[in-house]
């Protein structure tokens, strides 16, 4: 990091999951400070203690206990020196805010779909495609502020996995998913409907993996989804097959694996973006949150090969890699290669 001074975030939409993940890593990080949370209506005013419904499966982090929930309002950030937002707002409250705020001069990383798909608007995984930072001149910057996005959950663990690979010649994915509840949000899917049951629809998923991980590898495969939601928790389940023009051998994959060494050293990425799990059963939903950083970590297992074909499963935090900590590691991308206060 090239600058020592801590520098002032808002994290919108703190109370909700993704709000949570933020929160927690953003109590003690060594380039970022909390200076101002954002909830809805039914908590402004609150402290942070008394309004969020804290789920995660770590401590409650007491240093960011008292802070009061605010709107989201414009003027009250610039007063309180803030420069970056951490958006984790529904999609369709997003959109509006998110325009308001890269118009006022801040730089808003965002895990809403609301600009994914708006050409000058990146989707950075900052160790799978951290060139594409650049198109925030495209927006305005550094006059201007801007909106950098992270994927969808999914997506974010599919394209850690696949970037390695993309030198052996990507030309089909088929991908399966199964998401845990805590993907939909707090309180999210009715106990009745996921109760001992799985749901084989989420709404647009498919079509974000498709469309994400195009836009974020810079390729044109066939990519066929499907997701289902399942009764986990934290994590995202991916089984996927890929067809290559190169043919490579389960060993050329291991390799490219091994070797996924992130371009770029943040305090949030871990030492190699995929780690290969031998044994059947070592790669399971209930690993999500492990790792270092907790939830950073991109698993993968059960290497197969088929023809020309090679399949594999994979393993994804969907609040932290898939969410605030793809987020949270985007800043500090953005932090190493134009680090200046605004
Ligand atoms: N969950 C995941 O795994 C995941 C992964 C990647 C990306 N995302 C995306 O990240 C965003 C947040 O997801 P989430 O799962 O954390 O959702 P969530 O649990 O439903 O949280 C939503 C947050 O937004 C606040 N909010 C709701 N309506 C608002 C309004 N009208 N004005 C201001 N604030 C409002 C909520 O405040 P209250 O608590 O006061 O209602 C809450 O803090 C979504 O865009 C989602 O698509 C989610």
């Amino acid at each position: 990091m090239k600058n020592n001074k801590k520098i002032n975030i808002c994290i919108m939409g703190a109370t909700g999951l993704i709000g949570q993940a933020f929160v927690n890593i953003l109590s003690s990080h060594p380039v970022f400070q909390i200076s101002s949370l954002t909830g809805s209506k039914t908590g402004i005013g609150e402290k942070y203690r008394d309004s969020v419904n804290w789920t995660l499966p770590f401590d409650f982090p007491d240093k960011s206990g008292d802070l009061i929930i605010n709107k989201p309002d414009i003027r009250s950030l610039k007063n309180r020196g803030v420069q970056i937002v951490f958006s984790a707002l529904p999609s369709d409250i997003a959109g509006e805010i998110e325009d308001d705020l890269r118009k006022e001069g801040f730089y808003v990383f965002s895990n809403a779909g609301a600009h994914r798909y708006d050409p000058d608007v990146p989707i950075i995984v900052p160790d799978t495609n951290p060139g594409s930072i650049k198109l925030i001149e495209e927006q305005g910057f550094p006059k201007n502020g801007f909106i950098i996005t992270n994927p969808n959950c999914s997506t974010a663990g599919l394209v850690v996995a696949l970037a390695p690979l993309k030198k052996f010649g990507i030309k089909e994915v088929t991908v399966s998913t199964y998401q845990a509840i805590s993907g939909a949000g707090y309180p999210g899917l009715s106990a009745m409907d996921i109760s001992g049951n799985v749901i084989p629809h989420i709404e647009g998923e498919e079509e974000k993996i498709e469309k994400e991980t195009k836009k974020i590898l810079g390729i044109s495969p066939e990519i066929l989804a499907t997701c289902v939601r399942v009764p986990t928790l934290y994590g995202h389940l991916e089984t996927v097959w890929v067809d290559f023009s190169n043919s490579p051998g389960i060993d050329d994959i291991l390799e490219a694996w091994t070797n996924s060494i992130p371009e770029f050293n943040l305090p949030s990425l871990t030492d190699r973006s995929v780690k290969y799990l031998t044994g059947q059963r070592s790669l399971n939903n209930h690993i999500s949150f492990r790792g270092n950083p907790p939830g950073m970590q991109v698993y993968t297992g059960g290497l197969k090969r088929k023809g020309e074909k090679i399949g594999f499963n994979l393993l994804v935090n969907n609040l932290v890699r898939g969410g605030a900590g793809g987020s949270v590691a985007n800043a500090e991308l953005f932090q190493e290669i134009y680090g200046r206060s605004k």
